[in-house]
């Protein structure tokens, strides 16, 4: 049996203990938050064996195998070479760090260390997206010419929401972080290298918040196509999560618009050059199961991957290579942003 530690109790408690729960060979035996009061009670609802009172309480543990992070993103860094120090396989969630100079510290410590890391790019795991990609591997549509990717909602247009560490830059908020991460990781799946970026990112709506929560990027491909990417939270009413990609020979168009269902809800369509005709290809939804919360079924994909590359001692992907060519890509993004300039991803 694989133990697991998770440092968090919002997104960590909520997802990602009935999401480790759900692997085989897996076992949450410990949770660590902030406030030991909260963690405690998370714990006893949560039925986890081990509350920790600090993250390092939880690393140091000689039981626990395997660490995930799941603190604001600001404590990624330390508690990762905390962890690799002490050995421990880690999961880490995105982004996986406030820089790419950070992602490479985090990556050179986890190889030294030898252990298997990962990170939660469990949007890959989108049913619509995983068809996308295969059709575009298989040149569905030709040589790839312009993509389109709008992921708008009003999740928290309201300006009744509290300011949390999700409005603060200094501690890793705002939608670079949240959203484009995941959006530049499936970006780079779907059509190779990003090449540069040219981007602006907003402060729309004015509440004292200091994290963008708007961003419009314009993408150069390795392959000379672009990419416009606008994404955004704050919009009332919003509700699109969709994806564009036009091609030599035709184009595919993943669109979900649907607020209650935002994991399983997107249809696909494939318009042929060739034919003038738009068709809908059909999408499979998950199986029934007991697990209800789509986020869950999402992250199960990639915790049961990375829980048999431990078993099998091998590498699991995504990983924490994933997470550093993600935050190069965010990091170009900030520094077009501040020079008004397009800028070349390395
Ligand atoms: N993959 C996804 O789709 C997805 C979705 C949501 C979140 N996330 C990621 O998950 C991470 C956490 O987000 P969240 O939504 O869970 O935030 P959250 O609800 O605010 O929870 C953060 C947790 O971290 C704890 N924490 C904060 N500072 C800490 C510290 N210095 N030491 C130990 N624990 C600390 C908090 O403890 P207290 O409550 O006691 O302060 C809380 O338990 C972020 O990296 C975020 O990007 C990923």
């Amino acid at each position: 049996m694989i133990n697991i530690g998770i440092i968090g109790t919002g997104f960590g408690a909520k997802v990602q203990v009935p999401g480790f729960r759900a692997v085989r060979g897996a076992r949450v035996l410990g949770i660590a938050g902030r406030s030991a009061a909260k963690t405690a009670a998370v714990a006893k609802e949560l039925d986890i064996p081990r509350p920790f009172s600090s993250w390092k309480k939880l690393i140091d543990d000689p039981k626990i195998d395997v660490v995930s992070i799941v603190s604001p993103p600001r404590y990624h860094k330390e508690m990762a070479l905390y962890a690799a120090h002490c050995k421990k396989h880690i999961f880490c969630e995105k982004p996986l760090a406030m820089s790419a100079t950070e992602a490479k510290k985090m990556l050179s410590a986890v190889k030294r260390a030898g252990v298997v890391h990962g990170i939660d790019f469990e949007f890959r795991n989108l049913p619509g997206l995983v068809v996308l990609r295969g059709l575009l591997a298989k040149k569905t549509i030709g040589g790839v010419r312009h993509a389109r990717i709008a992921w708008l909602t009003g999740s928290r247009a309201s300006t009744n929401i509290p300011l949390s560490w999700q409005n603060r830059k200094k501690e890793g908020g705002g939608v670079l972080f949240s959203h484009c991460s995941h959006v530049i990781d499936y970006m780079e799946l779907l059509f190779g290298k990003i090449k540069s970026v040219s981007a602006r990112l907003t402060v729309a709506k004015k509440n004292g918040a200091d994290a963008e929560d708007t961003c419009d990027m314009l993408f150069r491909l390795a392959n000379g196509a672009t990419a416009s990417v606008t994404v955004s939270n704050v919009l009332p009413g919003a509700s699109t999560n969709m994806i564009e990609v036009y091609g030599d020979k035709g184009s595919l168009r993943l669109e979900n618009y649907d607020p209650k269902d935002p994991d399983f809800g997107f249809r696909l369509f494939h318009f042929s050059l060739a034919s003038n005709k738009e068709k809908e290809i059909s999408l499979k939804r998950p199986k029934k199961s007991n697990i209800s919360d789509t986020r869950v079924l999402l992250f199960r994909q990639t915790a049961e991957k990375f829980i048999r590359a431990i078993e099998k001692k091998k590498k699991t992907v995504p990983s924490f290579v994933d997470g550093l060519r993600a935050q190069m890509a965010m990091d170009a993004v900030r520094i077009s942003d501040r020079s008004g300039r397009e800028v070349l991803i390395r």
